[in-house]
């Protein structure tokens, strides 16, 4: 079965896109659902974080990263990634 959303051999700002592209669907998906939790305010409070984290922590981050690709040019910000990342060891 192939994945709906995995789609390999993108370039890095594709790659990005396709993750925000899931990031704004799981948003849309979650907005029906909390509208349909009006009297569940467990569940609804639950979902309601996701919705915040998804539009404030996964959409966000996506966004700026392809701005600045956009802002910076590819070869740039892949300078800029070299060391940003933690250490494995
Ligand atoms: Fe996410």
């Amino acid at each position: 079965m192939r994945h709906r959303y995995l789609r390999p051999s993108l370039s890095l700002p594709e790659m990005l896109q396709s993750d925000l592209d899931i990031e704004y669907a799981v948003d849309a998906r979650l907005k029906t659902v909390i509208a349909l939790c009006e009297s569940d305010f467990v569940t609804r409070d639950m979902l309601v974080v996701l919705l915040e984290d998804t539009k404030t922590d996964h959409a966000h981050f996506l966004e700026q990263q392809l701005s600045l690709i956009k802002t910076m040019g590819l070869p740039n910000y892949l300078q800029a990634q070299i060391g940003s990342g933690q250490s494995t060891s």
